[in-house]
């Protein structure tokens, strides 16, 4: 590898993994596929929205009580229950998106 190129990769990974991405997470939240059964018939194209609608995020008795336990509990508990596979910085950047668009907590 080039001098130039390594430097460049050296002074790149820090800010990848800082920053939470919520265009990703949107990205992530409409398109990631997977499987589920749903009213006794099993689906191959359940997304996040089968289940939740916008207003599911807004209601004045919704669980979800802080950044952290909007990621640790929520997004990644429906991530595990329903075997959707993301990684945590995936869980990161649709909790970034969640948060951005719906919640609105402070990030700790
Ligand atoms: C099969 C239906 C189903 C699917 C699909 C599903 N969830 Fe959930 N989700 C639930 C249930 C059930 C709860 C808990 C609600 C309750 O107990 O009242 C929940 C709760 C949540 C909450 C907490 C809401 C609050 O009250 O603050 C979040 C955030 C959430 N889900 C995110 C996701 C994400 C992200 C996905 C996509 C990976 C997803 N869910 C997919 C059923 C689903």
């Amino acid at each position: 590898m080039k001098k130039s190129t390594l430097f460049a990769a050296l002074l790149l990974t820090p800010v990848v993994a800082l920053a939470a991405d919520a265009d990703n997470g949107k990205e992530l939240y409409d398109e990631t596929y997977f499987e589920r059964e749903i009213n006794g018939e099993m689906r191959d194209d359940v997304t996040c929205a089968t289940c939740h609608e916008p207003a599911f995020y807004t209601r004045s008795d919704r669980m979800a009580s802080s950044y952290k336990n909007l990621e640790q509990a929520w997004v990644q508990g429906c991530n595990d229950k329903m075997n959707v596979g993301w990684f945590p910085e995936e869980v990161a950047d649709v909790t970034a998106y969640l948060n951005k668009t719906y919640y609105k907590f402070p990030q700790e």
